[in-house]
């Protein structure tokens, strides 16, 4: 059997113990020894759990056994998970994780040490959770070159976007019933100031690109300003307000990268991703359009997507399973350099201005807006420019770009 361990017995963790656990059987089919967990480390004992007697506090056991080829490290956070994860592929165990936070702040240094020890460091959960995504980019489409990748990339957002859209809870009222849900954090800033997206839609556009995005250069902004009052409108132009990473190769090469809630029209198949499920679009040359849709988070399916890492693993034991990412800063586009149309918000008293300004195309109007103000429609116009328009302007109260169409 291949031997195992699991770092972190929580919600993934817990997971990946379950899923090896009910569908041996089926796992057998593909990795005829079987896997068996040997070890688990976390903090606590769980008294009472049936997988109790495996637990250990020490992650020296696990190095020390021997027998240990692959490790799943669902224990999020930088540390100690960049120490245990470096630990293990030193000395040639394999590691599958879920933990995109170390993968976009140390993914490409941890693939080559897997490389020069002829293990492998796997991630496919640590993008859209449970969705096969990170494997189609690695496998099935390294004959293309992959032109843009952008999408619903974080599930509690989009839950929380879900009930503000459909049942007209504010902002506050649908962060809260997320939580209710166990969908969203204690501390939710990672997922509603967009960080994770950010993260997620860095580790896409290193994949696609070979080179390392770094998360702190994109652009990010989180859906902490949409209101109620935004839906009005964006229903009354038949478009939802989506949070989406977006990655796209400019035509001089460059790759603008961007995290923000943008306005997506109801006739496209992000429109409809609803709840906390995920969506994203992957273009090659040759391929065209490809759409990947599932549960982004979750205890199944992201521990579904770590355990087929973890057989990955077992089918290559002392083989290093490739990733074109090297670590190799790659410099973005300049994000005001980006165009788009923006929907914009502002006081009744500046609309003549401000409509001059901002090239408005056409007015917005729905049944419930605010007397006091005006919305509309931008033209096609840069960052740069939209942000040199707007420092003449004192009511703005409100910007979001509409994605192209
Ligand atoms: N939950 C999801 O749906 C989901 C989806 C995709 C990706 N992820 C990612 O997967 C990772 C794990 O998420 P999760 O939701 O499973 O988190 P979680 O429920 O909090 O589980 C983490 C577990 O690791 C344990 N742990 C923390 N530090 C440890 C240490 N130093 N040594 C041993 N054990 C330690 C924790 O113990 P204590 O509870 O005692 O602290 C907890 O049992 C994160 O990177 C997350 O972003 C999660």
């Amino acid at each position: 059997m291949i031997q195992m361990a699991v770092l972190g017995f929580g919600t993934v963790g817990g997971g990946v113990v379950e899923v090896i656990d009910r569908n041996q059987d089926v796992i057998r089919k593909t990795v005829p020894q079987g896997i068996y967990v040997k070890y688990i480390l976390d903090l606590r004992d769980f008294p009472g759990n049936p997988y109790n007697d495996r637990v250990t506090h020490d992650y020296q056991d696990i190095l020390d056994d021997g027998e240990i080829e692959v490790i799943c490290e669902t224990m999020g956070g930088r540390e100690p998970a960049y120490t245990f994860t470096r630990k293990a592929l030193e000395r040639g165990i394999s590691v599958c994780t879920s933990n995109k936070e170390l993968v976009a702040a140390h993914g490409p240094e941890l693939l080559e040490i897997a490389k020069a020890h002829n293990c492998s460091y796997l991630f496919e959960a640590s993008v859209g959770g449970g969705i096969p995504l990170i494997r189609p980019i690695n496998a099935c489409l390294t004959q293309e070159d992959i032109t843009a990748v952008f999408g619903i990339l974080n599930g509690t957002t989009n839950y929380i976007l879900t009930r503000m859209e459909k049942s007209g809870l504010s902002f506050e009222n649908a962060l809260r019933e997320a939580q209710e849900k166990g969908y969203a954090e204690r501390n939710p800033a990672a997922d509603v100031e967009g960080h994770d997206a950010c993260r997620k839609i860095a580790i896409l556009s290193s994949l696609i690109s070979g080179k390392t995005v770094r998360y702190e250069d994109i652009p990010c902004e989180g859906i902490s300003r949409v209101t109620t009052v935004d839906f009005g409108y964006a229903r009354s132009i038949n478009r939802a307000i989506k949070l989406l990473g977006v990655s796209r190769k400019l035509e001089n090469g460059k790759l603008s990268v961007r995290t923000a809630p943008f306005l997506v029209r109801e006739d496209h198949p992000l429109h409809s991703v609803q709840d906390v499920f995920n969506g994203v679009f992957v273009h090659g040359n040759m391929v065209d359009d490809l759409m990947f849709y599932g549960r982004g988070a979750g205890k199944f399916p992201t521990a579904s997507a770590v355990v087929s890492d973890v057989m990955e693993c077992a089918r290559n034991i002392g083989r290093n399973i490739g990733c074109n990412w090297s670590g190799e800063i790659l410099s973005i586009a300049d994000p005001k350099e980006e165009s788009y149309r923006y929907f914009v918000r502002v006081g009744k008293e500046e609309e003549r201005e401000a409509g001059e300004l901002l090239h408005a195309d056409f007015m917005v109007h729905y049944e419930g807006a605010p007397a006091d103000e005006r919305a509309f429609v931008t033209a096609v116009m840069t960052e740069r420019e939209y942000e040199e328009a707007v420092k003449s302007l004192s009511s703005v109260k409100q910007c979001i770009r509409l994605l192209q169409d």
